[in-house]
């Protein structure tokens, strides 16, 4: 099967280069084509987005179509709400295409793949995420999130789409023997069903470009992605209690949750509380368009690779409460309690590999980004 997007792309710009008609082009009029002719490229671009609807999603749906490329949405809307469509639309100005399904019925993403076979690249976002409900169950999250990327695999060899970018995690590495990490450190037995499938996508995936050759793809290991994007109408907005950190502290200083329970001061870190690399979920987002841009322009060294996204920098859980308290000016309710079963004790990324390989770097500081997520609580919650 041929690698259709990819080997356009090279056709057509050696064509172009090796055609002089009448006057040769100026190197200045030659820019100004060349650029029109990548726009026009990236135009003709359809990324799919499952889960496009989520946290992460719709921040990269965002980035995907201020770059210019058509995006379609599949979200089975278990864990989002199909208004943040519209609030996409008011920040990029357009609407992203949208069917709502679950990516694991493999009858359904057959017909859909079959109905749109000018995809050229797949971010797969779509995932239950909940490390506790994972363990109490198991089955939903190995059927739900193996399941679904064995369906596009599927879809992929048989349409012949090349590109699929996947949402892995930090949570691969566990807790690692030495800091920080690298994509080469060691993956670790996961600590939950729901850790464990990242795990076994990733090997999924790799098996399955090693299998065929006209795949390729890019497994990205999120650290702790956290704010939201800075118009404040997009953001995480997670179902009933946050189990993360940050939704919990804002809904703390929002008045919806009497008290931040911090997780253990008796850690191995210079104030006791746990470490972790909390990137700001724009930054994260726009990774995922040059993760994009590299496998459509066939930039990619090996068929599948494998890179962190983080920030480099390590925060405790105290540093977070102290950081959020100067930037809102607002006093946090929180109190310390017992460690958090299953919680690793530090971690944060090296990111050397994706700054050099990718040319990507997260450019946001702590602040700014817990300020974005006080700032998208508020306007969630009607507060002034
Ligand atoms: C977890 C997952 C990670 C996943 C991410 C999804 C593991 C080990 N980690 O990250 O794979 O990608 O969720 O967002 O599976 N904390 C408190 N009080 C709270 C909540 C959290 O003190 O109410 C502490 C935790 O103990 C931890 C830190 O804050 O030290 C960050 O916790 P959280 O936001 O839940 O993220 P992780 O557990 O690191």
């Amino acid at each position: 099967m041929a690698d259709v997007h990819a080997v356009n792309f090279d056709t057509k710009v050696t064509k172009f280069s090796d055609q002089p008609e009448g006057n040769p082009p100026t190197r200045r009029r030659q820019t100004i084509i060349f650029s029109n002719f990548v726009q026009k490229l990236i135009m003709n671009s359809k990324i799919l987005v499952t889960g496009g609807t989520g946290y992460i999603g719709s921040h990269t749906v965002v980035e995907l179509q201020t770059a210019g490329y058509e995006v379609i949405v599949v979200d089975d809307l278990s864990n989002s709400n199909i208004d943040v469509l519209d609030n996409i639309e008011q920040i990029s100005g357009k609407k992203p295409a949208f069917e709502q399904f679950s990516l694991a019925d493999a009858a359904k993403t057959d017909d859909f793949f079959n109905r749109h076979r000018d995809i050229a690249a797949i971010i797969h976002f779509a995932a239950s995420k909940a490390v506790g409900e994972s363990v109490q169950l198991p089955l939903h999250y190995y059927r739900n999130n193996l399941v679904s990327l064995l369906n596009i695999l599927d879809c992929q060899v048989k349409y012949g789409i090349s590109n699929i970018v996947f949402s892995s995690s930090c949570t691969v590495y566990g807790q690692p023997d030495k800091l920080p990490v690298t994509e080469t450190t060691p993956r670790k037995d996961a600590e939950s069903p729901y850790g464990n499938t990242k795990r076994v996508n990733e090997d999924i995936l790799q098996d399955a470009v090693r299998a065929y050759p006209q795949l390729k793809g890019i497994a990205l290991r999120y650290f702790n992605p956290i704010g939201a994007h800075p118009s404040a109408l997009i953001g995480e907005l997670p179902l009933g209690i946050p189990q993360n950190l940050v939704p919990f502290i804002t809904q703390t200083a929002a008045g919806l949750r009497s008290e931040l329970l911090v997780f253990g001061d008796d850690y191995d870190t210079p104030d006791g509380s746990a470490i972790r690399d909390y990137i700001n979920v724009v930054d994260l987002a726009k990774a995922h368009l040059v993760a994009i841009e590299r496998l459509l322009q066939n930039q990619n060294k090996t068929g599948y690779e494998v890179f962190n996204l983080g920030t480099g920098n390590g925060y405790s859980v105290l540093e977070i409460v102290k950081g959020f308290e100067k930037v809102t000016g607002l006093k946090l309710n929180y109190r310390i309690v017992e460690r958090r079963a299953g919680d690793i004790e530090k971690i944060w990324a090296d990111t050397t590999f994706a700054n050099q390989e990718l040319g990507w770097k997260a450019e946001k500081g702590l602040e700014e980004t817990l300020l974005s997520a006080w700032n998208w609580e508020k306007r969630v919650r009607g507060i002034r």
